[in-house]
């Protein structure tokens, strides 16, 4: 069966999504405060490397668990709500499938209690 990463362009395309999806990010007002002062570039990199890994392609991320890496930033829902419509927004612009699509938001959605770490909302 083809994998999501070979269907769309492997490595390059998955890159491409992360600078569209962090462009995103770093407009959003809501969001800023939560990435100030972050390697962006590192991040890009490993978020590069986890979006590989869950499209199956090659690649594996061999970063910290996601839930030690979100820990410690009080992440409220509606800000998790806002990361995963700006992918979502991304990987419209991108053109991706929308049953596509559909399959990779219910994978980040599965995310959420890994992330979420403050009831604010
Ligand atoms: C939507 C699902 C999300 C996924 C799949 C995700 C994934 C990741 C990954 C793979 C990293 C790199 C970790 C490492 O250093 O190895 C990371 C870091 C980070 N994430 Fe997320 N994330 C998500 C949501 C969020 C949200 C909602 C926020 C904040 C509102 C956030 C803020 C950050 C920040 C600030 C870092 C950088 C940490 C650092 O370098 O010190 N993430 N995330």
């Amino acid at each position: 069966m083809t994998t999501l990463y070979d269907k769309y362009g492997g490595f390059a395309t998955v890159s491409k999504l992360v600078q569209t999806f962090y462009a995103k990010v770093a407009e959003s007002e809501e969001l800023a405060p939560y990435f100030s002062g972050i390697n962006m570039q590192r991040l890009m990199d490993h978020q590069t490397k986890f979006f590989s890994e869950i499209l199956g392609g090659p690649v594996t991320y061999t970063g910290n668990e996601l839930k030690i890496v979100h820990a410690a930033m009080t992440i409220t829902p509606k800000a998790f709500a806002e990361v995963a419509d700006l992918l979502e927004e991304a990987l419209e612009d991108m053109n991706i499938g929308d049953d596509d699509i559909e399959t990779i938001m219910e994978i980040v959605d599965g995310l959420k209690s890994d992330i979420i770490s403050s009831d604010n909302k």
